[in-house]
């Protein structure tokens, strides 16, 4: 057991559950955050280390409320990782503003909820980190992803921005770019995942991003973000070739 703690959100299940375990684990105590409330309570009985705060992160106040509750309970929070997500591939496969508002609502800003119910805390207390979980597919626009892409792309420019501005605090701002991990998530996708991890590598990975390592990006894993990181600064018409291509070859 040490004394470091951590809150993390979108930890009933996939990435944020198995990061939340790694954390506990090496004696962090450790914060979880979700709508349900059921999953929670059953891996905080998994162990000492984790306590459930039921939360809905499109409820501005309530963000504020719960990590008002998370310092009562904790004392200092080392590092506040914001991991909440959601992605609607078949409402995604056509235009639909409603879906769209959606993801934009809990991807965006119930992230930057969650920013703005810790910014003053971390400001003030002049160390720790926020980090943010992101995602490849916020490089480039990819098929059928649209919305989901949008969100990642807002909050990755997001977390640059808020990078400059907590540098100045002595804050370190982190931002995580996952490839493809097996989760509730990515088990909605009707397509070929390249190089899928479990989540428990990924809370590997992020642990020690987050513990031992003091740069921005935490991506993962290499041999497909690396991929992606070159797509990223490709001329438009040779990523398009390339991607339409890439798709061609998946439904034939
Ligand atoms: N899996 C991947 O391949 C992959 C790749 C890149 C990035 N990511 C990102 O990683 C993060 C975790 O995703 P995952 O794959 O682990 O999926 P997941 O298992 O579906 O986890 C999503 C988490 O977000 C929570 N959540 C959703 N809406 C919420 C809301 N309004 N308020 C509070 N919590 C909410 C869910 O809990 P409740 O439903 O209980 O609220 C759940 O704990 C997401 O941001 C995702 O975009 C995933």
């Amino acid at each position: 057991m040490n004394n470091k703690t951590i809150w993390i959100t979108g930890a009933s299940s996939g990435i944020g559950k198995s990061l939340a375990l790694k954390f506990a684990q090496e004696g962090w105590k450790v914060a979880i955050s979700a709508r349900r409330e059921n999953l929670l309570n059953e891996i905080s009985k998994s162990n000492e280390n984790i306590i459930a705060f039921p939360l809905d992160v499109t409820d501005n106040e309530k963000c504020k409320s719960i990590f008002s509750q998370v310092k009562e309970k904790l004392g200092e929070v080392d590092i506040s990782v914001f991991c909440t997500g959601i992605h609607d591939p078949k409402s995604e496969k056509t235009l639909n503003l409603e879906k769209v508002r959606k993801i934009m609502e809990v991807n965006f800003f119930g992230t930057v909820n969650s920013i703005n119910a810790v910014y003053e805390y971390y400001k003030n207390k002049k160390s720790g980190q926020i980090s943010i979980v992101s995602s490849v597919a916020g490089y480039r626009g990819l098929p059928a992803a649209g919305a989901y892409c949008a969100s990642k792309s807002a909050l990755s420019s997001f977390a640059e921005s808020l990078y400059f501005d907590l540098k100045r605090s002595n804050v370190r701002v982190s931002l995580v770019s996952p490839g493809f991990i097996k989760t509730p998530m990515t088990d909605q996708n009707d397509f070929p995942m390249p190089m899928i991890k479990s989540p428990q590598f990924a809370a590997e990975q992020m642990f020690k991003g987050l513990t031992k390592s003091k740069g921005f990006e935490i991506h993962f894993p290499k041999s497909f973000t690396t991929i992606m990181k070159v797509l990223k600064v490709l001329p438009n018409g040779l990523y398009f070739k390339i991607l339409e291509k890439g798709m061609k070859r998946i439904k034939d």
